[in-house]
């Protein structure tokens, strides 16, 4: 495997302090070494450094809508470039409104993605449904063509082109979705496994109807939009929006073993780790160590273990 890092410290998809933390976090925890522990060739690209943005006034109900439009255009430059290099991208975050700019530029590289989208939320209110104008709740509608008439002009955000359709999209995780956002879902026919469907059928089912659905014709490059958010608090506590009921650790690493085993993974997002919303250095490390262990899974490691093709025993 060879993995590009992209770190996208951005935080005004939402308004809690601390989550522009999360890719150096998620670094100091050993991403880069444990990658090419097991055999992967790493490049990390740096962090991101977003420009400053005065009077970003709220437009409607959209809060800091130059900001993250911004953002997002410079990190779709990034996915670009890395996926030109020839990498599978990693992009540390940051809050969820930089999947705008990761899926967009990841579909700029390639001709059509799938979009498995790991989350307790759906976030795909539009600007005229979002109950609380935070970005981070809405990147879905902005990236699906099936909802462009639904999006108003919005500064800074000239650069973005719908580039998912509603039928290549995957949810897992979800317990938390507004009403304006349940009927979207129905109303696209989006295939969702909420919580409800994890019980019902157990992970594994679920990766093998996820798996059915996204590759019903051509197999498309896999993007992976993984919100911490998904697992269960116990599990990853610091994070902004918690959702009791989440995704066990296990259930979250079937996930990625599953996803790298289709050999179609193409970028992978993680984001919205907290250290502020950490109660206790535990409750933080235990949300990095997640994030760190799902990017492992899905750049190869495997819970039984592996060895050297040619090992013999010395
Ligand atoms: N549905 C709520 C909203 O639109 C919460 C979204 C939480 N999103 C997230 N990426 N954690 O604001
Ligand atoms: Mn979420
Ligand atoms: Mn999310």
């Amino acid at each position: 495997h060879c993995v590009g890092i992209i770190g996208a410290p951005f935080s005004k998809g939402q308004q809690r302090d601390g989550v522009q933390r999360g890719a150096d976090l998620i670094r100091a925890a050993g991403l880069v070494q444990k990658l090419k522990g097991q055999g992967c060739v790493v490049k990390d690209y740096g962090n991101l450094t977003f420009e400053d943005i005065p009077n970003d006034e709220p437009i409607g109900r959209l809060k800091s809508p130059r900001a993250v439009g911004r953002a997002n255009e410079l990190l779709a430059g990034a996915v670009l470039k890395i996926k030109s290099d020839g990498n599978t991208c990693v992009m540390l975050g940051g809050d969820h409104s930089l999947a705008i700019g990761s899926i967009s530029g990841h579909a700029a590289s390639r001709h059509e993605l799938s979009v498995l989208w790991v989350d307790a939320h759906a976030d795909i209110n539009t600007p005229l449904t979002t109950p609380t104008g935070n970005i981070h709740g809405q990147p879905l509608s902005y990236l699906i063509h099936e909802l462009h008439s639904k999006i108003p002009i919005i500064p800074h955000f000239s650069w973005l082109k719908p580039c998912v359709a509603a039928k290549d999209i995957v949810y897992i995780g979800l317990r938390d979705v507004d009403p304006e956002e349940h009927y979207i879902l129905k109303h696209l026919g989006i295939k969702t496994f909420s919580m409800t469907e994890v019980d019902r059928l157990g992970i594994a089912k679920v990766m093998e109807q996820t798996c059915d659905h996204m590759f019903s014709k051509v197999k498309k490059p896999i993007h992976l939009s993984f919100d911490i958010d998904a697992l269960d608090p116990s599990v990853s506590p610091a994070t902004g929006t918690p959702a009791a009921g989440g995704l066990t650790y296990r259930e979250g690493i079937y996930i990625t073993e599953h996803i790298c085993q289709t050999g179609l993974l193409s970028a992978v997002d993680m984001v919205e780790v907290n250290p502020k919303q950490g109660k206790t250095e535990d409750e933080i490390k235990s949300t990095v160590n997640a994030a760190v262990d799902l990017l492992r899974s899905c750049f190869g490691r495997v819970r039984e273990g592996s060895h050297e093709p040619d090992y013999q025993i010395p």
